[in-house]
C-alpha cells in the first residue's frame, strides 16, 4: 500500500481529517481541515451522486450528460456519527465516511462491501492549465469484473485494461487501441455477485484503470474538472444500467424505417448510381429502405449544397426514391469551408459563430473542403442556427435523415488529428478551452442537428446518426463504431462493441458491415451480416475504393444468404421494435451480454461472443473462416434452435452447427415471437395477419409486442398497441393470456400462432372459455391455428 508520504512525493494531495458535516434534505456536506469538501446527493436509494471540491469551492454546476426528467426520491434517509466515521444509510446501502480522511466504503444492509475506497479522492494541482487532475482510487477485490464504458475494442470484461476517453477519429482501428471515438466514462462492477455502476461525469480527457498498474485497485481520474461521479448499486447488472440510462436519457422511438435494412458507400454518386442501386435492390428482392449520400453530393464538400453535376435535381430524386421505398440520408460534417462566397461560413462569420483560439484568431483545420473553421456547438445560439440551417434540405428537399461525421471534431495532417487545446468554447455559458469540451463538441453538434431534423420532418420522426458521442448522445441520435476494418478480428470487435455500447445506455448502434476500410470476401460479408441484422442499427458501409460492398457484391450463393437473413431482419421488425420500446420504457439494453442475463452463473463473467438479443433470442455469430460450426455457451433456460427447433438445456458449452447459411440462433423457451411478412421496405405491405412463433414451456413465460403507425406522434396520445402474453404451458395444455393497453388499432385482425415444441397433440381449443371448431381457426396439423387477434384467454388441451 503506497504511503501518504509517497503520494505527496508524486505531487498528489489528499483530503485530512472532517472537520464540519452539514446535511440540506438530500444533499449532504462533509468539509476537511485541507478544505475538501464531499458532496453527496441522495438521487435514489441506491443512486448516489459524489462531488469533491478542493479549497472548499465547487465548480458551477453544469453537465451536458444529464436528461431532464430524471427519476428522483427516496425512501429513507438517515445520518448517524460514530467514533471513526459518519453513517449515511438509505433503505440500499449503507455509506461510511471516514473521519480521519474521508475514505468512503459503500455496503448493502447485510453489510457485504459493495465498493470501498483504496487511496479514494485525491488530485494533483496542474501547473500548465489550472485547476486539479482529479483522481480516484478504489479497491479491486478478487473476482471483481469491470464491464461497459462505450465503444472500447477490447473484451467485454474490462479487468486488467486501461482505458482513455478522448473521442478520436480513429480510421482502421485496432483491437485494444486506445482511444476510440466515443466518451462514455461509466462502467458496471460485478463483487461477489453484486453489481454497481460508476458515471464519472466529467468531459474532460478521462482515464480508467481496472486493475491494470496495480492488481487490486481501480482508478479513474481526469485531466481537470471535478470529482463528479454517481454511484448505482443494483445488486443486479440490469438495475444499474437501467439507474444510468434513466439519468442520461434514452432516444425516442425512432420510424421503424430506422431499423430496416440500409446502404451505404463512400460514396454514391451521381444520380444514376443511386438510381441503379435502388433499382437493383428492388429487381434482386433484397430488402432496403434507406440509402446513404456521403460527402460527394456536396459542391467541394460544402456543408448544405448539392453537386449539380452529380445530382441535377435532388428534390426529383429524393422523391422517386421515396415513390420506390427508400428514404435518402445525407452527412453533414462540421467543417465548414473557408470561403468568402459560401453562404453558410458568411453567415457564421457575421454571427461570430466559429471558435477562435485563446489569442483571438479563428481556429482554422484541414478537412475535406480543405482549410475549415468550426461552429462553436456548445453555443447556444450556434446550435439553434444549425438546427435552421436543415431547412431547405429536410422540408424543401425531403431528405429523411442525417448523418453527423468527423465530429469528434477531426482535424487532418496535425498529429493530434483535432483541434487545438486552447481553442475557446462557450459551453452554455462557462466558457472554457477545448480540453473541457472536446469529448462533447459532436455530441452538441448532433443534439442541434437533431434540433433541426425534428422540426423540419414534424410531424414524421427524427432520425439522426453520429459518430463521436458522449453519454448523453444516445438521447439524440442513433451511431456506428465509425471506420473499422473488413477482417474477421474486427467481426469480433463489432460484436463486443455493440455488447458494450448497449451495456452503456446506448442500444441505437451497428457497425459498417463488412467492414470500412479493405475489402471482405464473401464468407466474411455473410458472416457479417449474419450477425448484424442482430444489431439494432444495421447498415452496410464501406470506403468504396477497394472494390463493391453490395448484398449482389459476392456472387450468387452469398447473395443468397445476405438476402435469406436481410428478410430475416424485416420479419423480425414487431420483436425489434418491441425491444425498442422497452429500451425507451425500461432502460433495457437491447443487446445484453451473458453476464447481464445471468451475472450468478460464473461463466457468463468472461464470455464475448453469445449475446441476446432483446430478452428471448440468443445469437452467436461465427468469427471463423470455414466454419462449420463453433463451441457456444448456454445460459441458464432452455433454449430452442430457431432453424432446427431442436432444445437445448443451458449450462453448457456445446458444438453448434454453423454451416455459411446458418448463425447459432436460438429462441428462449415460452417465448412468443411477433413477425411480419418480409417486405422489399417498411410499409410496403398492408400487415393481414401477425404471425406469432410460440416456444412451448412447461412453466410461464411473458412476452410483448408493441405496435403503433411506425412513424409520427399519435403514440404519445395513446394511439399505441401493446400486447402483452403471458404464457403457460403444462404437460397436456397451453394457457395464454392476453392483456391490452393503448388504442391504436391494428391493419389485421387476425394472429396466425404457430407452434414449436408442442408436447401434445392438439385436441380441444377454447377462445375466452368457448370451444371453437378445427375450421374457424383453420387448425393446420399439430402446426397452427388463426384466431382474433381481441381474445383474452386461450386454452389449447391435449387429446
Ligand atoms: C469518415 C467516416 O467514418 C466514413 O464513414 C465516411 O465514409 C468518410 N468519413 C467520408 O465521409
Amino acid at each position: 500500500m503506497i504511503t501518504n508520504t509517497e503520494i505527496e512525493k508524486r505531487g498528489n494531495q489528499q483530503p485530512d481529517h472532517i472537520v464540519d458535516f452539514k446535511q440540506e434534505n438530500d444533499k449532504l456536506h462533509f468539509t476537511t481541515q485541507n478544505g475538501v469538501i464531499l458532496e453527496l446527493t441522495i438521487l435514489r436509494d441506491s443512486a448516489i451522486r459524489f462531488r469533491y471540491a478542493t479549497e472548499h469551492v465547487f465548480e458551477p454546476d453544469f453537465s451536458y450528460a444529464l436528461n431532464d426528467d430524471v427519476n428522483s426520491g427516496y425512501n429513507e434517509l438517515s445520518v448517524e456519527e460514530e467514533t471513526a466515521a459518519y453513517i449515511v444509510s438509505t433503505s440500499k446501502i449503507n455509506i461510511h465516511i471516514k473521519k480521519s480522511n474521508l475514505k468512503v466504503k459503500i455496503t448493502d444492509k447485510e453489510g457485504t462491501v459493495i465498493s470501498e475506497d483504496e487511496l479514494g479522492f485525491h488530485w494533483e494541482e496542474n501547473y500548465d492549465y489550472g485547476g486539479n487532475i482529479v483522481k480516484m482510487s478504489k479497491v479491486c477485490h478478487s473476482g471483481e469484473s469491470y464491464y461497459g464504458m462505450g465503444d472500447k475494442a477490447s473484451h467485454t470484461n474490462l479487468k486488467g485494461k486501461r482505458v482513455n476517453n478522448w473521442v478520436t477519429d480513429s480510421y482502421a482501428y485496432g483491437k485494444d487501441q486506445e482511444p476510440l471515438y466515443k466518451a462514455i466514462p461509466f462502467y458496471v462492477g460485478l463483487n461477489q455477485n453484486m453489481a454497481y455502476g460508476v458515471f464519472f461525469d466529467n468531459s474532460f480527457s478521462t482515464y480508467f484503470d481496472f486493475a491494470n498498474e496495480k492488481r487490486n485497485v481501480t482508478s479513474f481520474w481526469a485531466d481537470g474538472g471535478e470529482m463528479n461521479y454517481y454511484f448505482f448499486y443494483g445488486p443486479k447488472m440490469g438495475q444499474v444500467v437501467e439507474a444510468y440510462t434513466d439519468l442520461t436519457g434514452v432516444p425516442e422511438l425512432p420510424p421503424l424505417w430506422a431499423l430496416g435494412f440500409h446502404q451505404s458507400k463512400w460514396s454514391y454518386y451521381p444520380e444514376k448510381k443511386v438510381k441503379d442501386l435502388a433499382a437493383t435492390f428492388r429487381k434482386l428482392e433484397i430488402p432496403c429502405d434507406a440509402i446513404y449520400l456521403d460527402i460527394d453530393y456536396m459542391d467541394g464538400f460544402r456543408c448544405f449544397t448539392w453537386d449539380k453535376q452529380r445530382f441535377p435535381d435532388p428534390k426529383k430524386m429524393i422523391q422517386e426514391l421515396e415513390a420506390d421505398g427508400f428514404k435518402t440520408v445525407t452527412m453533414i460534417d462540421p467543417g465548414i469551408k473557408i470561403d468568402r462566397d459560401y453562404w453558410v461560413y458568411q453567415e457564421a462569420m457575421e454571427n461570430e459563430y466559429f471558435c477562435r483560439r485563446a489569442d483571438g484568431p479563428h481556429f482554422k483545420g484541414k478537412v475535406w473542403p480543405g482549410e475549415c473553421k468550426f461552429p462553436d456547438f456548445t453555443n447556444p445560439e450556434v446550435r439553434e442556427w444549425w438546427a435552421g440551417l436543415y431547412k431547405e434540405m429536410i422540408a424543401d428537399m425531403g431528405v429523411h435523415g442525417v448523418w453527423n461525421d468527423m465530429n469528434e471534431p477531426a482535424v487532418m495532417e496535425v498529429p493530434t488529428k483535432t483541434a487545438n487545446l486552447d481553442v475557446r468554447h462557450d459551453y452554455d455559458g462557462h466558457r472554457c478551452s477545448h480540453r473541457k469540451a472536446h469529448n462533447v463538441y459532436g455530441m452538441q453538434m448532433v443534439r442541434a442537428t437533431y434540433n433541426g431534423i425534428k422540426k423540419y420532418t414534424f410531424p414524421k420522426r427524427p432520425f439522426v446518426l453520429t459518430r463521436a458521442a458522449y453519454s448523453g448522445t444516445q438521447r439524440y441520435c442513433a451511431t456506428w463504431t465509425g471506420d473499422n476494418v473488413a477482417t474477421w478480428e474486427h467481426l469480433w470487435i463489432a460484436n463486443v462493441q455493440m455488447q458494450r455500447m448497449a451495456l452503456s445506455g446506448y442500444s441505437f448502434v451497428g457497425s459498417d458491415i463488412g467492414g470500412f476500410a479493405e475489402q471482405p470476401n464473401g464468407e466474411l460479408f455473410a458472416r457479417w451480416m449474419q450477425l448484424a441484422i442482430f444489431h439494432p442499427f444495421c447498415r452496410v458501409h464501406s470506403s468504396g475504393d477497394h472494390g463493391d460492398q453490395e448484398p449482389w457484391s459476392f456472387g450468387q450463393e452469398i447473395t443468397g444468404i445476405v438476402r435469406k437473413f436481410i428478410e430475416l431482419r424485416y420479419k423480425l421488425l414487431p420483436y425489434i421494435y418491441t425491444t425498442f420500446y422497452k429500451y425507451i420504457k425500461d432502460g433495457l439494453p437491447m443487446i445484453q451480454s451473458l453476464v447481464f442475463y445471468d451475472q450468478e452463473d460464473t461463466q457468463t463473467h468472461f464470455r464475448t461472443d453469445e449475446f441476446l438479443f432483446g430478452e428471448q433470442m440468443l445469437v452467436c455469430p461465427v468469427q471463423e473462416p470455414n466454419a462449420q460450426g463453433r463451441r457456444m455457451y448456454f445460459p441458464k433456460g432452455n433454449w430452442y434452435n430457431y432453424w432446427t427447433d431442436e432444445v437445448i438445456s443451458g449450462g453448457v458449452e456445446k458444438w453448434v452447427s454453423a454451416p455459411l447459411h446458418v448463425i447459432p440462433f436460438y429462441i428462449k423457451e415460452g417465448a412468443m415471437i411477433p413477425k411480419y411478412p418480409v417486405q422489399q421496405y417498411v410499409g410496403e405491405k398492408e400487415i393481414k395477419e401477425l404471425e406469432i412463433d410460440i416456444y412451448f414451456k412447461e412453466g410461464m413465460e411473458n412476452s410483448e409486442v408493441y405496435e403503433d403507425q411506425q412513424d409520427g406522434y399519435d403514440y404519445k396520445k395513446g394511439r399505441f398497441s401493446l400486447r402483452r402474453f403471458r404464457l403457460r404451458g403444462k404437460e397436456n395444455e397451453l394457457i395464454i393470456q392476453q392483456f391490452k393497453d393503448g388504442n391504436y388499432i391494428t391493419t389485421y385482425d387476425i394472429f396466425k400462432l404457430s407452434f414449436h415444441g408442442l408436447p401434445f397433440t392438439i385436441g380441444i381449443v377454447e377462445v375466452d372459455n368457448e370451444e371453437v371448431s378445427p375450421e374457424d381457426i383453420k387448425l393446420n396439423g399439430n402446426n397452427s391455428i388463426e384466431i382474433s387477434k381481441d381474445f383474452t384467454e386461450l386454452h389449447i388441451i391435449g387429446k
